[in-house]
C-alpha cells in the first residue's frame, strides 16, 4: 500500500473517531435523560449541571474517549512504523555499507510503495558502483598484464645486447665480418627495445589498456623474408640452423601490425632456442603456407618437445610445462600467452603439436587481405 494511502487512512480515522465518540456520548445522554433539551439554553444547562450523576458521566466519557484514541493512535503508529522504519533502517545499513566500500550485499526491493522505489534506486546504485569497481579492478589488472608483457619481451633483447657486446669486448668477434655482424645484431636488438619502450610510454601517456596496434597491409613474402634475415644473424651466432620455406604467392598480403607480429615470431623462436636439446644440433624451420582465405605459419624445432598432458595449457599465462625440468631454462610462463593474445587480436588462431624428445611445431593462421571489388 502506498505511503500516501496509509497516511490518508490514518488521517480519516483520527478525525472521525473523536467525532463518532462525541455523537455516541450525546446519544447516550439523550437516552438517559429523555427530558433534556439539547438546545443548551441556560435553563436546561443549569438543570443538567445540577444532576448528581453528571460529573461522573463526563469523567467516564472523557476517559473512554481518551483510551479509545490512545489505542487507535498506537495501532496506527505501529502499522506505519512496521511499514516504514524497518525498511528505512535497511536503507541506512545499505548506505553505511556503501560508504565503507562494501558492495557485496543485496537490498530487498519487494513491494510497490515509495520505500520500495527508493530501495530499487539504492539497489541500482549499488549495482552500478559494484560494476564500476569491478571495471576498475579489471582495467588495472589488464594494465599490469600489458606492462609485465613488455618487461618480459624487453629481457630477450637486453640479454642479447649484453652477450654480443661481451663478444666484441672479449675478442670472440675476432674478424671484421664477425664484428660487423655482432654490431648489426646489437643494432637490431636495440630497435626491438625501442619499439617496446615506445609502447610502454604510450600506455602511461594515454588512458588505454589495449595494445596500440598499428595495422598495415603487408606483403607476406617480403615481410617474412626480412624477419628471417634479421633473425638469421642472431641464430647463426648461437649455432642454430634456420631454414625458411615460402609456399604463398608473391602478391599475397595480410593486414597486420609488423612490430607485434615480430614479437610473436621472436617469442616462438625464443622458446625453440630455450628448450633445445643439448645433444642435438638445433634446427628450426619456418614454413608459410597458403590455406585458402588464410596463410598458415609453421615454426618447427627439434627440441625437447612438450608432453601431451601439458600441451593444452602452454598458452595459459604463467603455465610452464614440467617446471622442474625446465627450471634451468628460466622464464615466467607468459611468452606464449602474449603470442596468443596478439594473434587473436589479429583475428587469427594459434595452436601447437609436439612430441617429447623429437620437437615442437607452432602453427598460426592469419586472414589474407582481399581487395573488395568495386561495383
Ligand atoms: N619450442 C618449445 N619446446 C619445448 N617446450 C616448449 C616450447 N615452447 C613452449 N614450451 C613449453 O611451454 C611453456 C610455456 O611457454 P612460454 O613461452 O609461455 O613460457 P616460458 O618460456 O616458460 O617463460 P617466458 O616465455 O615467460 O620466459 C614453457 O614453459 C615450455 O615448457
Ligand atoms: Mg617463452
Amino acid at each position: 500500500m502506498k505511503l500516501r494511502t496509509r497516511l490518508m487512512i490514518s488521517f480519516c480515522i483520527i478525525i472521525f473517531m473523536p467525532v463518532t465518540m462525541a455523537l455516541a456520548g450525546l446519544y447516550t445522554l439523550h437516552k438517559v435523560l429523555p427530558s433534556l433539551d439539547i438546545t443548551y439554553n441556560n435553563r436546561s444547562f443549569e438543570y443538567l449541571t445540577n444532576l448528581p450523576d453528571y460529573r461522573q458521566l463526563v469523567v467516564d466519557a472523557t476517559i473512554s474517549v481518551l483510551l479509545i484514541l490512545f489505542f487507535t493512535a498506537a495501532i496506527l503508529i505501529i502499522w506505519t512504523y512496521s511499514g516504514i522504519i524497518s525498511r528505512v533502517k535497511q536503507l541506512n545499513k545499505a548506505a553505511e555499507n556503501i560508504r565503507d566500500g562494501n558492495l557485496d550485499f543485496t537490498i530487498d526491493t519487494k513491494g510497490h510503495d515509495e520505500i520500495s522505489e527508493l530501495s530499487e534506486s539504492f539497489e541500482a546504485m549499488r549495482k552500478r558502483l559494484q560494476m564500476n569497481a569491478q571495471e576498475k579492478v579489471d582495467a588495472e589488472q589488464e594494465q599490469r598484464m600489458l606492462i609485465s608483457n613488455i618487461a618480459h619481451d624487453l629481457k630477450t633483447p637486453i640479454t642479447a645486447i649484453k652477450g654480443y657486446s661481451e663478444g666484441i669486448l672479449d675478442g670472440v668477434a675476432d674478424t671484421p665480418e664477425k664484428q660487423e655482424r655482432y654490431v648489426k645484431t646489437i643494432y637490431n636488438k636495440a630497435n626491438e627495445m625501442n619499439t617496446l619502450i615506445n609502447e610502454l610510454t604510450l600506455y602511461s601517456n594515454i588512458d588505454t589498456n589495449k595494445i596500440p596496434y598499428n595495422f598495415r597491409k603487408l606483403n607476406v613474402r617480403d615481410y617474412f623474408m626480412d624477419c628471417m634475415e634479421e633473425l638469421e644473424m642472431d641464430l647463426d651466432n648461437q649455432h642454430v640452423h634456420l631454414t625458411f620455406y615460402n609456399y604463398v604467392d608473391d602478391q599475397t598480403e595480410i593486414i597486420a601490425d609488423p612490430e607485434q607480429l615480430s614479437r610473436v615470431i621472436h617469442n616462438i623462436i625464443g622458446n625453440s632456442i630455450k628448450y633445445m636439446r643439448a645433444e642435438e644440433a638445433s634446427l628450426i624451420q619456418m614454413r608459410i603456407k597458403d590455406v585458402g582465405d588464410f596463410i598458415q605459419v609453421e615454426i618447427e624445432d627439434n627440441g625437447r618437445g612438450i608432453a601431451n598432458k601439458d600441451l593444452p595449457y602452454i598458452f595459459d599465462r604463467f603455465y610452464r610445462a614440467d617446471a622442474s625440468r625446465n627450471s634451468a631454462a628460466g622464464g615466467s610462463g607468459i611468452g606464449l600467452s602474449i603470442v596468443k593474445k596478439i594473434i587473436e587480436d589479429h583475428g587469427g588462431k594459434i595452436w601447437a603439436t609436439s612430441k617429447e624428445n623429437v620437437g615442437t611445431v607452432m602453427y598460426f593462421v592469419l586472414r589474407k587481405y582481399q581487395e573488395v571489388p568495386n561495383e
